[in-house]
């Protein structure tokens, strides 16, 4: 695997002086600094939910029991709540959160009688824990927001959070996407209040995983003019540019996301459902189409046939959506007309095939997983996408920095991936960042 990156420039920065020169002053809010845009990945900010008269629970226990607490307007807390993991209700949680795909107004919407919100948008408040009652067990984006206040950023003045409903996706040019669309608008409009409320000083955009997926629609789409006036740089931490096979195993057999207790076929209904999940298969431009990503006693599937995939697996009317709404989107990738540094983990142990042997259990038994190198969760194939798919004819700096032993999520904790961000933060303001391939 490191040898393939051989022909890689090798760029070792000169740290020390650098940021001795550049280091922000850690003591108060800073004038002087670009504004940082972050984007959360995935299940990176609170979600919140009602439910309407049309809203039809699955049992009484959901309709009595569930949620617990409820605001004076009935809105509780739907991502993430701690009860969800006892099974009665697991179910209740995952009927909420499914979305539907409907074929008429080729559009999803959230489940019957629920609504859904972020709250406080342009905050980093909900990024932070994703339950504010549990910090220590659900804190998301708390600790790298620390180290971003050491540095002088301060929230709403010059720091600012892009949370979002992450079930939703985006879709090619010419489908509706109402939800996903409404957000990028949002952030749109944040950026540019970011710009104007500093100055006019363009914003650092800041993604972790499926944000920076977000973060690079947005970018491709809006002009050049816009890019130069609102946008200093790009930094994508974790992103998977091309999905992940960690993807393939949720919506064949559910993800429990860790947690023992979850039944994961209770939950993979509600996870096949979400638009972003299918947005995150293994993309046929990025994974070699030669090595099936999947075995099973009847069939072996590659990146190239995923919608044989979902059929196979019981899941037939995801085939129309991804197809239609998210395969041309991937297959369109395009790298932004602004400098962008990739900074993921990498020789963590990646689940590359997936074994399935029973012809009776199906996809409904855990397969046997062999791995790869990655991040944990996403392949590094994926990790070094836009890296690979456009070596030459690069207009603006790239920058891709890899820490070994550094997982998908662990980067925005541990102390080695904080100072490397941090860093390129400074670097950024210090105009100091060139193309490069750094290995720390
Ligand atoms: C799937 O791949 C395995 C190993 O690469 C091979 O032995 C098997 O014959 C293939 N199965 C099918 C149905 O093509």
């Amino acid at each position: 695997m490191k040898n393939d990156r051989g022909s890689l420039l090798l760029a070792g920065v000169a740290t020390g002086i650098i940021w001795a020169a550049t280091m922000l002053c850690a003591c108060h809010a800073r004038a002087d600094l670009h504004p940082l845009v972050i984007v959360p990945g995935s299940g990176g900010n609170q979600l919140e939910a009602r439910l309407t008269r049309e809203y039809k629970s699955s049992s009484l226990l959901c309709s009595r029991l569930f949620p617990p607490v409820r605001d004076r307007d009935g809105w509780f807390r739907l991502w993430f709540e701690p009860s969800v993991l006892l099974a009665p209700f697991t179910q209740c949680f995952a009927d909420r959160m499914s979305l539907y795909y409907d074929p008429g107004s080729d559009d999803y919407c959230n489940a019957p009688g629920v609504e859904t919100r972020v709250n406080r948008f342009g905050s980093t408040e909900s990024l932070l824990h994703l339950d504010p009652y549990l910090k220590q067990v659900t804190a998301y984006m708390a600790t790298l927001v620390k180290s971003l206040q050491k540095v002088g950023y301060v929230d709403g003045k010059t720091l600012f959070g892009a949370p979002y409903d992450f079930r939703y996706g985006l879709a090619a040019d010419g489908h509706p996407s109402r939800v996903g669309s409404k957000f990028l608008q949002d952030l749109k409009d944040l950026i540019e209040k970011a710009t104007t409320s500093n100055k006019g000083k363009p914003v650092i955009l800041l993604s972790h995983s499926l944000g920076g997926l977000f973060a690079l629609q947005l970018l491709n789409r809006n002009s050049k003019s816009w890019l130069q006036r609102h946008i200093k740089h790009f930094i994508a931490l974790s992103a998977p540019w091309g999905g992940a096979v960690d993807e393939v195993l949720t919506l064949a057999s559910g993800n429990t996301l860790g947690v023992p207790l979850v039944d994961p076929l209770i939950v993979r209904g509600e996870q096949r459902s979400s638009e972003s999940n299918l947005w995150l298969l293994p993309s046929p431009k990025v994974f070699d189409n030669e090595k099936p990503l999947v075995i099973s006693p009847s069939a072996n599937y590659t990146a190239h046939d995923i919608a044989q995939f979902l059929n196979d697996i019981g899941f037939p009317e995801g085939i129309r959506p991804y197809e239609s709404r998210i395969l041309p989107l991937v297959e369109g990738l395009a790298l932004p007309e602004v400098p962008v540094t990739c900074v993921f983990g990498s020789d963590m142990e990646t689940p590359e095939k997936l074994i399935y042997r029973s012809k009776a259990k199906g996809f409904d038994e855990q397969p046997e997983v062999v791995y790869g190198d990655g991040d944990g969760t996403v392949n590094m194939a994926s990790l070094l996408a836009l890296e690979s798919l456009w070596k030459e004819n690069r207009k603006q700096p790239f920058k891709v920095v890899t820490i070994p032993g550094v997982s998908h999520t662990s980067i925005l904790k541990e102390e080695i991936a904080l100072q490397e961000i941090v860093q390129e933060i400074v670097n950024i303001h210090a105009d100091h960042v060139g193309s490069s391939y750094v290995q720390r």
